[in-house]
């Protein structure tokens, strides 16, 4: 179940200090915007996002009240508000919406906050939620990328999600997409499922490749406290995750994606090339600003955090009154901020500079070459901490050793 973070009241205008929206458009502030869709047809086991199964005619006042948070949005960031670089509407399952009432909130945005010329405007969609028909409406209106949830290609795997399409379908939607135009299209993966063979696993990722795609997302399942899955686990029902297998699945995604000419870029996600990455993802590891529109969104503008209540309910009521539909927020201290710097830019095949971390980190990173966790060569040649295939595998340990 999807949970907040602690932090302190914000103000009902929802109003930031002044000092968080000096800069706003620099250069080096990446400025995107991010709507939370929380609704889907049914909640898949493994799943802790903050989504529902909406009543009859629950969506459909969503468009609307998405409106309401981008006046605030607009008001609170003034005249300084830049023209967004990207767009990405999440979820939940965003497609579950009519295309018409996407099309509505990217108009709304595009009104308030206008579009860079060739920003990336990405949708979240679940395969069985689209159509060749819905796609070409949804490229109609402006999005110029797809992000569909494949999440494996065996049938019994995907019974054990509980998702509700066939693995066939997943393609065919990557396919119906491209036709449609779409300049980019991503295909999420999970491994290590309780279930899941070596032989499961590769047969996903060809499977995947077989659709063209240029951006692969590939995540180990998570047993998210709360959940189905969770329950499943604890009662025996299904074995937990192996990490050892976790690791084997890692190292076969690598071999099979740079294989087909696909390149790793964050420990989760590999492309074609480096336009095909995800410009609104490379926004939040970079520190940059977004503000996210919807039930339980995050947002961030210059070192300010802060999320919205969880449930679209209360959401509606707050955007409805003009409130600021915020729950908490937070303004991380010095040291919150650099490890939050390190523990983004290290999972990056750009890699973390190591200049402006602690005294001892040059002498830990040149350890982690010994151990085979951390490249030589960019290390050697400019000080960046670029990880290796195992290094990727424990990025967190190098994370919280190069922090200290
Ligand atoms: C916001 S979800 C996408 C929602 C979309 N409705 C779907 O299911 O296709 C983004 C991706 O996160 C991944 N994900 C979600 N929960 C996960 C978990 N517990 N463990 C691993 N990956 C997870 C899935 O690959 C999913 O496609």
């Amino acid at each position: 179940m999807a949970r907040l973070p602690d932090g302190e009241r914000p103000p009902a205008d929802g109003t930031l200090p002044p000092e968080a929206l000096r800069g706003l458009g620099a250069p080096e502030r990446p400025f995107g915007l991010y709507v939370h869709v929380p609704y889907c047809a049914s909640i898949c086991g493994y799943c802790d996002y903050n989504t529902y199964i909406p009543g009859d005619g629950a969506t459909s006042g969503f468009a609307a009240m998405a409106e309401r948070e981008l006046d605030l949005a607009r008001a609170v960031l003034g005249d300084a508000a830049p023209p967004a670089q990207t767009v990405f509407v999440g979820g939940g399952t965003p497609t579950l919406l009519p295309p018409a009432e996407l099309a509505q909130i990217l108009e709304a945005i595009r009104a308030r906050f206008g579009l860079v010329e060739g920003a990336e405007v990405t949708t979240e969609a679940n395969p069985e939620s689209v159509d060749a028909a819905s796609l070409a409406a949804l490229r109609e209106a402006g999005f110029t990328r797809i992000s569909l949830g494949m999440q494996s290609a065996a049938p019994h795997v995907l019974a054990t999600l509980d998702r509700l399409h066939t693995p066939g379908r997943a393609v065919a939607a990557a396919r119906e997409a491209r036709a449609a135009g779409f300049e980019h299209v991503s295909l999420d993966l999970i491994y290590g499922t309780p279930g899941e063979s070596a032989e499961d696993w590769r047969l996903s990722l060809e499977t995947a490749l077989e659709a063209e795609p240029d951006h692969i997302s590939a995540y180990s399942l998570i047993v998210e406290p709360g959940t189905a899955l969770a329950a499943r686990v604890r009662r025996g029902e299904l074995p937990a995750p192996d990490d050892d297998v976790l690791a084997d699945r890692y190292e076969t995604t690598e071999a099979v994606l740079s294989g087909a000419g696909l390149g790793w870029y964050e420990v989760a996600n590999w492309t074609r090339t480096d336009a095909d990455r995800c410009h609104h993802n490379l926004g939040y590891w970079a520190g940059g600003d977004w503000w996210g529109v919807g039930p339980g969104a995050h947002s961030h503008v210059g070192g300010v955090r802060w999320w919205n209540v969880l449930h679209p309910t209360r959401w509606s009521a707050m955007v409805e009154e003009g409130r600021s539909p915020a729950a908490g927020r937070e303004q991380p201290d010095a040291d919150g901020a650099r490890l939050e710097r390190v523990m983004l830019a290290v999972r990056l095949r750009e890699g973390l500079a190591l200049e402006g971390l602690g005294a001892g980190a040059a002498g830990v990173a040149a350890q982690f070459v010994e151990d085979g966790l951390v490249e030589r060569g960019p290390l050697e040649d400019d000080g960046r901490v670029v990880l290796t295939v195992r290094g990727r595998l424990l990025a967190d340990r190098v994370t919280l050793a190069l922090a200290a």
